[in-house]
């Protein structure tokens, strides 16, 4: 297993198994991850691939993935010279580095000594998330490297999900991992989450979905179990319902079990949950 070298907020690791079992004994031709986040699914989904294309909306997220994949050894050479501590913390984080491996090592750093990990930037754009005071940060060296060597011949970009609707072809696999936009709060009440991900982009992704059926090609999407979010991807493929241990966010935060959906078109082909 390979560990992904971010943490990341949604991140799948949790659901690595669960697609192994899924696509046990399918081949397909090219791999298109378009929500990219932490990669925990690409670093370790068990099948080759002729051509894997890797995307996120987040340019800076694409450009420290650039720079582990071709300069991973510069990358962990300025991370070493990153100490974890407040005033350093602060520091870094309002730097604005022209060494493009400084500035991954600096996305890296930040990601792991930052409070929670989730990247949040103000509205001119720069990172702001405090420092987390965690005592156990370690640079997970042999992490980068693997990593980097899943990186080499992969093709990454930064832009929205919909880039690819044009290149997919007749056996490829699509994983498609959106941010939520419907959740359940601590109360039971429904979040709409309008400026991350909205609910006209869900839409979006039904078509894009459409459109990948058309091709014969095949896609996975995890998402919220919500109603909402069944009437738009229940295309009359398979659902399965996940259950993960989850914190529920929320003042009254505590330990509890969300349900997600995770819709596709893989016909399973051993026995048993996925
Ligand atoms: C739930 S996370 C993916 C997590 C990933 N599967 C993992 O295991 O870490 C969703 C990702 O979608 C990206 N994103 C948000 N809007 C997008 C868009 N319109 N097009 C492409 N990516 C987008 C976010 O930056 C985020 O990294």
């Amino acid at each position: 297993m390979i560990t992904p070298f971010l943490r990341w907020a949604g991140g799948k690791r949790w659901l690595i198994n669960e697609i192994n079992r899924l696509i046990d004994g399918h081949t397909f031709k090219n791999y298109y991850e378009p929500f990219l986040g932490s990669a925990s699914i690409f670093f370790n989904i068990n099948s080759s691939f002729d051509k894997v294309f890797l995307n996120d909306l987040n340019e800076d997220l694409i450009r420290t993935y650039q720079e582990v994949k071709t300069n991973v050894n510069d990358v962990i050479r300025f991370l070493k010279e990153f100490p974890n501590n407040k005033t350093f913390y602060y520091d870094v984080r309002k730097k604005h580095f022209k060494n493009n491996s400084k500035k991954a090592a600096q996305f890296i750093y930040l990601n792991h000594t930052s409070y929670n990990g989730i990247y949040r930037v103000n509205s001119k754009g720069e990172y702001n998330v405090p420092y987390g005071y965690k005592k156990n940060y370690i640079i997970d060296i042999d992490s980068l490297k693997k990593c980097s060597q899943k990186l080499q011949n992969t093709i990454l970009s930064a832009g929205d999900f919909s880039k690819f609707i044009d290149f997919i072809q007749e056996g490829d696999l699509v994983f498609l991992d959106p941010p939520y936009t419907v959740s359940h709060n601590n109360n039971g009440f429904i979040e709409y989450n309008k400026n991350l991900f909205s609910l006209e982009d869900q839409y979006r992704l039904g078509e894009l979905i459409d459109k990948i059926k058309e091709k014969k090609a095949f896609y996975i999407l995890t998402n919220a179990a919500h109603k909402t979010i069944d009437n738009i991807f229940n295309k009359g493929d398979y659902k399965y319902t996940l259950t993960r241990s989850s914190t529920i966010g929320g003042k009254n935060a505590k330990r509890g079990s969300i349900e997600e959906y995770l819709f596709t078109n893989i016909k399973r082909k051993n026995d048993g949950n996925i």
